[in-house]
């Protein structure tokens, strides 16, 4: 089969990446001809666990990278679109890339595709996609026929590789047969994995993509919620989400407390929510409260750190971890920055350490005044206290003993609750979780 993937950032990368490891004859294309000339030395611009192996395992082959989205037209008889849709100030998603990528699609097109929008964008997006191709086609005079597709991606970012080549499930919103067809061929080796395929019309699929993460990043938001609360009741929030967890229809995953949600996801699809709600004329309560909940809890995250500290001023904080989560380098909406910003802002001095996101952290954010360290060790030299804020695997198994030489304070603060109090104490240090006294 022959693809192309038009934008070639996080999504449209493992997508192509993983489609010519399974066989299909891929050409990536973005507008950023740096980007393009870069993988195209083999250099990939994101950190993704077995992403560059499946990449130098591809390329050049199966798997081709251009700026050139004649060249991509050209090649691909399913063509994906998988540009960004940032959120606009007023919770609407801009979607200026989707439609300089269809404009450009429909101008070159010389025949039948398939016209595949993988970009999370309000649900009606598929449609006006549509419109837009047939107007162009018509204008130019082209009289081909073409199918659009709405495909889902519910990649996790650290995770993306297998999330890809093992989903839960995979979501095709198409409306005729021969597209709903070719799109399930494209994924017969997951179907014959036993994952199943979700066939439906176009507006239930860009749905779907919507409401999986607002229950998600629900979970997150009440057992966070739930924790605030056992903080003040003397309950373990570790062993409520535990045992609550075990009941199948509520389910073990995404229970766990913590600094709040970040990534490039959560937050921005949860607004984006907002605003086809509005567009509606509707009010979703519990989705600004999930938005509304997850924003308090970082600024509680700041005043647990601020009252085991004392007065900031004067004061040294260590934070471990900038990323929204272990696993990649990516920041956005990183709930590791906003306490740094709050911890800055109250008058300490911060010293910071992260194994794969220090470099995003100082190109994205250059006004903030911290210190970058090399390691835990020199992050935590003469520190008053230390917060760990991502789980990294390297924090996950720190060593206290060595720690307590290096600190002025032996003061922890678990924000992801990865250590048992009494395994904190043993060394000396006092230890502080989330939703526990
Ligand atoms: C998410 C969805 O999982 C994915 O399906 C979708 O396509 C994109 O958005 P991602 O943003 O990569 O993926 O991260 P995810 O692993 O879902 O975590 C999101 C945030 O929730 C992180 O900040 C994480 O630390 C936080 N989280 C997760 C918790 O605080 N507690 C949990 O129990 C789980």
């Amino acid at each position: 089969m022959n693809i192309s993937i038009v934008g070639t950032g996080y999504v449209g990368l493992v997508t192509g990446t993983c489609f010519s490891e399974l066989g299909a004859n891929v050409v990536c294309m973005d507008t950023d001809e740096v980007k393009i000339s870069k993988l195209k030395k083999g250099i990939i611009p994101i950190y993704e666990p077995g992403l560059t192996e499946l990449v130098e395992r591809n390329y050049p082959g199966r798997l081709r990278f251009t700026s050139l989205i004649s060249d991509a037209v050209a090649h691909g008889d399913i063509i994906f679109i998988s540009v960004d849709t940032p959120t606009l100030a007023d919770n609407t998603s801009d979607l200026t890339n989707i439609y300089n990528a269809v404009r450009d699609i429909a101008l070159c097109m010389t025949g039948y595709k398939v016209i595949v929008n993988k970009s999370t964008s309000p649900v009606g997006t598929g449609q006006s996609i549509k419109r837009e191709i047939q107007s162009i086609l018509k204008m130019q005079g082209k009289p081909f026929d073409f199918d659009m597709v709405s495909n889902p991606e519910f990649l996790r970012e650290g995770n993306a590789v297998v999330d890809f080549m093992c989903p839960d499930r995979i979501v095709i919103g198409a409306e005729s047969i021969k597209a709903l067809e070719i799109i399930e061929e494209l994924y017969a080796r997951q179907a014959a994995l036993g994952i199943p395929l979700v066939s439906t019309d176009i507006e239930t699929a860009e749905m779907v993509k919507y409401a999986s993460n607002a229950f998600l990043a629900a979970k997150i938001s009440l057992m966070n919620e739930i924790a605030n609360l056992c903080e003040l009741c003397g309950s373990d929030a570790g062993i409520v989400s535990e045992a609550v967890g075990l009941d199948k229809r509520i389910g073990r995953h995404f229970l766990n407390p913590g600094p709040g949600f970040g990534g490039s996801c959560f937050p921005k699809d949860l607004r984006a929510m907002l605003g086809i709600a509005k567009d509606n004329g509707y009010t979703p309560k519990i989705i600004k409260s999930i938005i509304d909940v997850n924003e308090e809890q970082k600024v509680l995250m700041f005043r647990k750190i601020k009252k085991t500290v004392g007065r900031l001023k004067g004061k040294t904080v260590t934070v471990l971890g900038l990323s929204f989560k272990p696993g990649t380098d990516d920041i956005r909406e990183s709930p590791s920055i906003a306490i740094i910003r709050k911890l800055l802002d109250g008058g300490a001095k911060v010293k910071v350490y992260d194994p794969q996101a220090m470099k995003n952290t100082q190109s994205q954010n250059p006004d903030l005044n911290v210190q970058y360290c090399q390691n835990t060790f020199s992050a935590s030299i003469k520190t008053d206290c230390i917060v760990l804020a991502t789980e990294w695997d390297q924090f996950v198994c720190l060593d206290f003993d060595h720690l307590k030489k290096l600190v002025r304070t032996p003061v922890f603060v678990d924000l992801r609750n990865v250590y048992n109090s009494d395994d904190v104490k043993k060394y000396g240090f006092s230890y502080t979780g989330v939703g526990r006294s």
